[in-house]
């Protein structure tokens, strides 16, 4: 079994025959995966496999939303925070998301925090300091290795396109080294065809996949490589 972190974000794009079909020909995974399904299939992929969700918001009354103090009762143990799709279309800063994080540990929830630059970032040279900035502010006062670093250039998610593997070890080098060599996850158009290429990356602790968790075969790809 390998060490390194799957973690399929389902995002929201599965109806319900895909769901039906993903729990069907996938009876079940390895313990090394984690699957974060649109919050109204969760109860469809609990007792099957460790889920996590997609976000989370705080303990009151807020419509719509999910309480974090009722996921790990739940037998929830992971939520994605800060997803750069959450960052552009519902305009989570990092403020936000900093009081994210915390009730989330404070509850023993592992955070997967996402972080990333845009193609202009990277255009102007300026990956590094925008991913500091999200650290740094991301997570603000907070002590904890219940977090996994999820580093997914924007430019990279759903397009096809990556940074070249030398640029990817680059920058989870840097990542860890300000965030005291937490783990880090890379995502953004990770696949059957390049996975066994990102899966050599030295320093890379597992992969965060989006359009490829929706598809069986790509899953099953996708296990097949980094888990040997
Ligand atoms: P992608 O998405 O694999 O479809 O590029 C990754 C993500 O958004 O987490």
């Amino acid at each position: 079994m390998g060490n390194k972190l799957l973690i399929f974000n389902m995002k929201t794009t599965m109806n319900i025959n895909d769901v039906d079909k993903f729990l069907r020909e996938i009876p079940s995974l390895p313990s090394n995966a984690i699957v974060c399904p649109e919050m109204v299939y969760v109860p469809y992929f609990i007792n099957k496999y460790t889920v996590g969700l997609q976000n989370v918001y705080f303990n009151g009354s807020y419509t719509g939303e999910v309480n974090v103090s009722h996921i790990k009762n739940m037998g929830i143990n992971y939520v994605i925070i800060g997803h750069s799709e959450r960052r552009r279309y519902l305009n989570e800063s990092n403020e936000l998301i900093n009081q994210k994080v915390k009730v989330c540990l404070e509850n023993n929830l592992k955070v997967i925090l996402c972080i990333g630059e845009t193609l202009d970032d990277k255009e102007n040279g300026k990956t590094n300091e925008v991913l500091k900035c999200q650290l740094d502010e991301c997570l603000k006062g907070v002590d904890s290795s219940n977090i996994i670093i999820g580093y997914e250039p924007v430019w990279a998610i759903g397009t096809g396109k990556t940074p070249s593997l030398e640029e990817i070890e680059k920058t989870i080098d840097y990542i860890k080294k300000i965030c005291h060599n937490l783990r880090v996850v890379y995502g953004g158009s990770v696949k059957p065809n390049n996975i066994s290429s990102l899966n050599n990356i030295s320093g890379v602790d597992g992969f965060l996949i989006g359009k490829s968790s929706t598809i069986v075969d790509e899953v099953r790809k996708i296990i097949e490589v980094v888990n040997g």
